[in-house]
């Protein structure tokens, strides 16, 4: 069941549309992430769900009620920023409580509803700590607890951690689906990071410029992508002319695509039925242990190749020919526009 509905939502900052005709929905309880190239409209969505920006046209309803009726401070959505927007000279409790205070909660009802909050985000031990003298991962927990404690109906979160480096990312986005799961929360999350949004949504929602390209389980954005954007945007994926590699040309088919770690190395000569085989020059050879990428120029294409687990003495010059095969089931196609086309060789 729809939880938050948003139905042709329209933004215009004069000449420019930032939103043009965007509709979803999101289930109770789901983590739904905004994924998209800068520009392309997330922060302006969000803003716009929590009021902090007024849509030129459109609805949003959020259990069954219309929204944009409703002022921003009587939404009782929380929002996480990506610049932390902590207050300095409050401890982490202080900052915490704020949004209570503001709200004339009662002193018990604060001090327990905070304790809560910051042991939900293991920041407990730090709470009389100033936030100068916490991690950015500390200060970005502070932030996730501060949109919390006032225990919102809807949690926003736009870019949370992208000031972050690698190794926090990591920890930190395992951290919010496990809070977010605990407490059952709908969410909203903007990320420009494709494998961040892979990992933690329930369903990905991809924009470009202001538009909707796909909504999807994360199975369903990654292996059956909607739109030649889509595809393209995450991940990577090889595009082929639609007669490349010996392909039959078929009706509507302007392009064939792959994912690199589709493509595999081949014996000279053989291939297996319902392969297609070629040869090509090493461009590139990288070597990453678990993994090693190859580029390959052949036929007037320029294809990259991921191969797992390869044996440790793979090495390749750059120059050397190699054959490369891959299934033709393994195929995407896609027409003229761009969109996904269904194939008796792709499905
Ligand atoms: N206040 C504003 N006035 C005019 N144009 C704006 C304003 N805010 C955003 N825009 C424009 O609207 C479009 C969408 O901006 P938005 O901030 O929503 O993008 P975004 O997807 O969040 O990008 P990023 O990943 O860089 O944060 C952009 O073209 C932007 O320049
Ligand atoms: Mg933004």
């Amino acid at each position: 069941m729809a939880y938050l509905n948003v139905e042709g939502a329209i933004k215009r900052y004069g000449a420019t549309t930032a939103l043009n005709g965007v509709s979803f929905s999101v289930a109770k309880g789901e983590f739904f992430t905004l994924l998209g190239p800068s520009g392309c409209g997330k922060t302006t969505l969000l803003r716009s769900i929590a009021g902090f920006s007024q849509l030129s046209e459109g609805r949003v309803a959020l259990d069954g009620a219309d929204l944009l009726a409703v002022p921003p401070h009587k939404r009782d959505i929380g929002m996480v920023f990506q610049d932390y927007a902590i207050f300095p000279h409050l401890t982490v409790a202080e900052n915490v409580a704020f949004g209570l205070k503001a709200r004339k909660v009662a002193t018990s009802v604060i001090r327990d509803r905070v304790a809560e909050a910051l042991a939900t985000v293991r920041l407990s031990a730090l709470s009389e700590r100033l936030p100068a003298a916490l991690s950015g991962g500390q200060q970005q927990r502070i932030g996730i607890a501060r949109a919390m404690v006032v225990k919102p109906r809807l949690l926003l979160m736009d870019e949370p951690l992208s000031n972050l480096d690698a190794k926090l990312r990591l920890d930190l986005r395992d951290e919010i689906r496990d809070i977010q799961r605990t407490i059952g929360i709908a969410a909203i999350y903007v990320t420009h990071d494709q494998e961040e949004a892979l990992a933690i949504s329930d369903r990905i929602c991809v924009m470009d410029g202001g538009s909707i390209e796909q909504i999807g389980t994360p199975q369903q954005i990654y292996g059956q992508p909607a739109t030649r954007f889509v595809a393209s945007f995450v991940g990577t994926m090889n595009l082929l002319s639609p007669e490349a590699f010996g392909l039959p040309a078929v009706p509507g088919v302007a392009q064939w695509a792959l994912r690199p770690e589709r493509l595999r190395l081949a014996e000279a000569g053989a291939t297996e039925h319902g392969a297609s085989g070629f040869s090509g020059l090493v461009e590139h050879f990288t070597y990453l242990g678990r993994e090693a990428h190859l580029t390959v120029k052949a036929q007037g294409h320029r294809l990259v190749a991921q191969i797992a687990a390869p044996p440790p003495d793979l090495a390749i010059e750059a120059g050397r020919e190699i054959r490369l095969s891959f299934d033709r089931a393994d195929l995407h196609a896609f027409d003229a526009a761009g969109r996904r086309v269904r194939t008796g060789l792709a499905a």
